[in-house]
């Protein structure tokens, strides 16, 4: 069985809905009430009581505003919380899955970012997750595979794409930082590429060996928050005005990164991903929400 930490989140419920496609693989899927990642002793305990072929980890603390005001819990399940899994999968020689974020890219450059550029994160969320992902590696070097994406959004848990279409529909105008750019990722194009990848291992198309280090992974294509808004607008036949603002017309208490958007072509090239653009996979999920 492979276990799935965080699993009423965002990724993980998507991990649960795309896990279907895949009936030869097991999952035990724990939500924080199941499994509390930042209690070490629980976590032993949970690895001792199943046997556990891998841990796909979707569990953190991913308010990255609060972030700033409540640093010690985001460091207890950022940082110490992938700790204990690393620990517990280096001790049962599994793979671990775990996911960070393009939050850890905070440079003006004017190309995509690869995985081994140099980071320069911003903020107690940015922070914590750099250091979990080097936690991750340096626990379990040969089994850690640290996964980073962007703009997560689904038709599950609170993203930006819910809150555009609540206000959508409420207000006849709104404005939208436009000098962030990045990339959206389908949360459960996301889940299914981590689950082709691991049905590859199982087939032996892949070895397990390639997958231990740093990915990337996030939609196709390249926007800005605004360009987002607008596309849900336009995809949903909503009136409502967008206006692009400058981030400083925004204050937030933690800095987003100015630019992030992510080379893919490690994760394609040696992997075999395919990869959806992000409007035709905003469409898909659209089109989820309304069935
Ligand atoms: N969302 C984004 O835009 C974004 C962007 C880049 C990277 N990421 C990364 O992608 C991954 C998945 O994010 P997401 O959007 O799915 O986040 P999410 O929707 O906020 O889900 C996180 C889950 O973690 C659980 N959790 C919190 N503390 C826990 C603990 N101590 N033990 C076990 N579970 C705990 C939460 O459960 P409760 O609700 O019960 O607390 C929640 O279900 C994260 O690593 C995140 O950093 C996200």
């Amino acid at each position: 069985m492979i276990l799935v930490t965080g699993a009423n989140g965002q990724l993980g419920q998507s991990f649960q809905k795309m896990a279907a496609q895949y009936p030869n693989l097991q999952f035990l899927f724990a939500g924080s009430a199941q499994l509390d990642i930042g209690d070490n002793k629980a976590v032993k305990r949970f690895f001792q009581q199943h046997n556990l072929r891998g841990c796909i980890n979707c569990a953190a603390y991913t308010a990255v505003d609060k972030a700033e005001s409540e640093p010690e819990q985001a460091q207890r399940i950022n940082v110490s919380g992938v700790q204990h899994l690393a620990r517990a999968c280096a001790a049962q020689h599994i793979p671990l899955i775990h996911f960070s974020t393009d939050y850890v890219y905070h440079s003006r450059q004017n190309r995509p970012f690869v995985e081994t550029d140099a980071v320069s994160p911003k903020g107690v969320y940015a922070r914590t997750k750099l250091q979990g992902e080097r936690a991750a590696l340096r626990l379990h070097p040969t089994g850690a595979m640290v996964i980073r994406t962007s703009w997560v959004y689904s038709e599950f848990g609170h993203n930006f794409l819910k809150t555009m279409l609540r206000l959508g529909a409420e207000r006849p105008a709104l404005s939208v930082v436009f000098d962030q750019i990045g990339t959206p990722t389908y949360a459960p194009d996301l889940a299914e590429a981590v689950l082709f990848i691991i049905d590859r291992v199982q087939h032996g198309v892949l070895s397990g060996s390639q997958l231990p280090g740093i990915w990337h992974y996030s939609n196709e294509g390249v926007a800005s928050w605004y360009d987002f808004a607008q596309a849900i607008f336009d995809i949903q036949g909503l009136s409502c005005r967008v206006s692009p603002i400058e981030t400083a017309k925004y204050p937030t208490p933690a800095q987003r990164p100015p630019f992030s958007v992510m080379n893919k072509l490690k994760i394609k090239n040696r992997l075999g991903v395919e990869i959806p653009h992000w409007r035709e996979s905003l469409e898909k999920c659209l089109g989820e929400m309304g069935k």
